[in-house]
């Protein structure tokens, strides 16, 4: 006999997704081989569709949800937004705004980059200036949460003068959407990609875009620049209860029983779960002596990055944690070898939290006595 239970708590996930999900979300793994052009499933997509609204974007958007990770959707976002002829002026100040340039690249999409340091937030000066002087620039793309650091971007300020400025507003909201405050429509949000299996808690394999209808009813006639990732191609086909590609059909039922979850906890109670958490984390963290990369004002509610400590390899903390039954993160890019990440996303509690500063505070002892 499979003991879901015991699986789920094989380890303590605090990397930023795929998190630990639920009894009720694995279980809806099981819910049976399915046809994804018969009715049943029509009907799920439909169901997932519309408590992706309830949840997110109540009115004016639609809801496209995609096989595959955060990465398709956001590059999904990018290679079907914009017209012919206009700019994406990207703000990248993490390996995601980074890796949203990459993806306009590869479609032939022009860009003006506006680059910042890992731990900066955007200069919104900046962005007005390059907006009021470059007619071009069509739509601006910004990362909520800069996973790289766990740094949250100004997204409603840059929202207010994306609006202002007339400019189309794309997010790669990945790791923030359910874990931080979002109000599509009042921060001019046009499109705004997101994945299951991190503040959503669902499982990997299924990811989705929300689209201002408006928005999207435009997009139909802009370039295909893809074939399987263009959004129109999605959003028709899921309008005539359709797919136009085999989805991963389970994980799309994970989905369905993870926004059940979502909307019977609330989308504001979740995030107040995850602020006290992160509050916990940070206040063990300061007793134990770590250092936060970020000052407290840049910080998510989801993930917190410290600086190793001194005489502490990464592979070392990581190995010593995973023994006693959690799993952190290792730094990206030029950050890799000083600082590691613990996240605190997906099915879990306070105690869980308290447990893991428990052993932190065992792991960095043994290491202070270390010869
Ligand atoms: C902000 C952000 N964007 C995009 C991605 C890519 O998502 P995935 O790894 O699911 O492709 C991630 C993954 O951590 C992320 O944090």
């Amino acid at each position: 006999m499979h003991d879901g239970h015991v699986l789920m708590r094989q380890y303590i996930l605090l990397n930023p997704g795929p998190v630990n999900v639920s009894p009720r979300v694995r279980d809806a793994l099981l819910r049976g081989d399915v046809c994804h052009r018969e009715e049943e499933f029509s009907d799920l997509v439909a169901a997932i569709r519309s408590k992706l609204l309830r949840a997110f974007a109540p009115r004016g958007y639609t809801a496209v949800p995609l096989s595959g990770s955060g990465t398709l959707a956001v590059e999904a976002m990018v290679s079907s937004a914009l017209p012919a002829g206009t700019k994406l002026l990207v703000i990248n100040n993490g390996v995601y705004g980074e890796r949203i340039l990459r993806m306009a690249e590869a479609h032939r999409i022009p860009t003006v980059e506006l680059r910042y340091g890992w731990t900066e937030r955007p200069d919104l000066t900046q962005i007005e200036q390059v907006c009021a002087h470059d007619p071009t620039v069509g739509a601006i793309a910004l990362v909520h949460h800069e996973t790289t650091t766990g740094l949250l971007n100004p997204v409603a300020q840059v929202g207010v003068l994306a609006q202002r400025m007339g400019k189309m507003l794309l997010v790669d909201a990945v790791s923030a959407l359910g874990g931080e405050e979002l109000d599509l429509e009042r921060d001019g949000i046009d499109v705004c990609a997101c994945t299951a299996n991190k503040c959503v808690q669902g499982l990997p394999g299924v990811a989705f875009v929300l689209v201002r209808e408006k928005v999207m009813q435009k997009m139909r006639d802009y370039p295909r620049r893809s074939f399987s990732l263009h959004l129109p191609l999605h959003w028709e086909a899921q309008e005539r209860r359709s797919v136009p590609f085999t989805p991963a059909v389970q994980a799309w039922y994970a989905l369905d029983a993870a926004l059940d979850e979502l909307l019977e906890e609330t989308v504001a109670g979740r995030i107040q779960r995850y602020r006290a958490a992160a509050q916990l984390l940070r206040h063990g963290f300061s007793q134990l002596g770590l250092q936060p990369l970020l000052p407290a004002a840049y910080q998510s509610n989801s993930l917190t990055s410290l600086f190793l400590p001194a005489g502490m390899t990464y592979r070392a903390l990581h190995d010593a944690l995973k023994e006693r039954g959690f799993v952190i993160y290792e730094g990206q890019g030029e950050l890799q070898s000083g600082i590691f990440r613990v996240a605190n996303m997906g099915h879990l509690t306070l105690d869980d939290f308290r447990r893991f500063l428990e052993s932190l505070g065992e792991v960095l002892g043994m290491a202070r006595s270390l010869p």
